[in-house]
């Protein structure tokens, strides 16, 4: 038996990076998984190399009625949700000082206001089933807050506090869904090569040169992975509301 045995997981940003690792071990430890993103070549073969127990569904976070459209089919094709792997996001630079009301209210609403739409759907539907979990893609940068990413930083904030809030609320109706928070520092994926790849990039630690320093601060996707499907199974069964650093001790002190 696997860790996730049976239990149906929607994954966000399956395409890419975390998500992809996300879906490629809950399969294998047993789920069948519901892959969703907004880049349907990569999304598609994925599913395929998964096989039976996957789907893909193209699906915009931001869009309510995409969200009423993949809990529908999950509900159709596999009889229900227990776990969703809240995971796709953006990230752009700007300060307080150069970022545009328009670039702000585009994070917010694909990192922040999507997160809330797949908590409003996901509790919908787990009361249903005898448990549920949500993970939540966080950062370190909604705890900690980085000058040049002034917006996603506070998209990675208001996630953490709606996981807060959702957990408090399912406690307190006794419902069994538990909602937990995830917050990493870098991790070597295609969000971050991205910005190795661009020379005007603001932060010093993307312009960081030395691969001891890299290694020390970025996480593989697998390190994420290995979180996320404890947080689906049932091991971490009370466990509801945490915020969990995967950071390699950022904001430790060393003397
Ligand atoms: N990479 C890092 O250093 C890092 C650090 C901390 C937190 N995170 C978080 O981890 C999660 C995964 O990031 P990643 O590094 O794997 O990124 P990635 O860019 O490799 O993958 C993100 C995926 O999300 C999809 N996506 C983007 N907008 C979408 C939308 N509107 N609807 C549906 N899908 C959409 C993309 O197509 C892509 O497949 C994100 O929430 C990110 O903020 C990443």
């Amino acid at each position: 038996m696997g860790r996730v045995q049976d239990k149906v997981v929607i994954v966000t940003g399956a395409a890419s990076g975390v998500g992809k690792e996300d879906a490629l071990l809950l399969a294998r430890e047993g789920a069948r998984v519901v892959l969703t993103d907004i880049d349907e070549e990569a999304g598609r073969e994925l599913a395929r190399k998964i096989g039976d127990g996957a789907l893909f569904l193209r699906q915009d976070i931001s869009q309510e009625a995409d969200w009423q459209q993949v809990f529908a089919v999950a509900q159709e094709r596999f009889g229900g949700v227990d776990v969703l792997v809240n995971n796709a996001a953006i990230l752009a630079y700007g300060t307080i000082e150069d970022t545009s009301l328009e670039l702000w209210q585009k994070i917010q609403r694909v990192n922040a206001e999507s997160y809330f739409l797949g908590c409003k759907y996901a509790v919908a539907a787990m009361k249903q089933r005898p448990a549920g979990s949500i993970i939540n893609m966080s950062s370190m940068a909604g705890i900690g807050g980085v000058s040049s990413f002034c917006a996603y930083s506070a998209s990675k904030a208001a996630v953490a506090g709606l996981t807060r809030s959702v957990a408090a609320h399912c406690r307190a109706q006794l419902y069994k869904i538990r909602c937990n928070s995830i917050h990493p520092d870098g991790i070597a994926t295609p969000m971050v090569s991205k910005l190795h790849a661009d020379k005007n990039a603001p932060s010093a630690y993307i312009r960081e040169k030395d691969p001891k320093q890299l290694q020390a601060r970025f996480a593989l996707p697998s390190d994420i992975a290995n979180l996320v499907l404890f947080l689906a199974s049932d091991e971490s069964r009370f466990m509801n509301g945490a915020e969990l650093r995967i950071d390699n001790g950022y904001l430790m002190w060393a003397d």
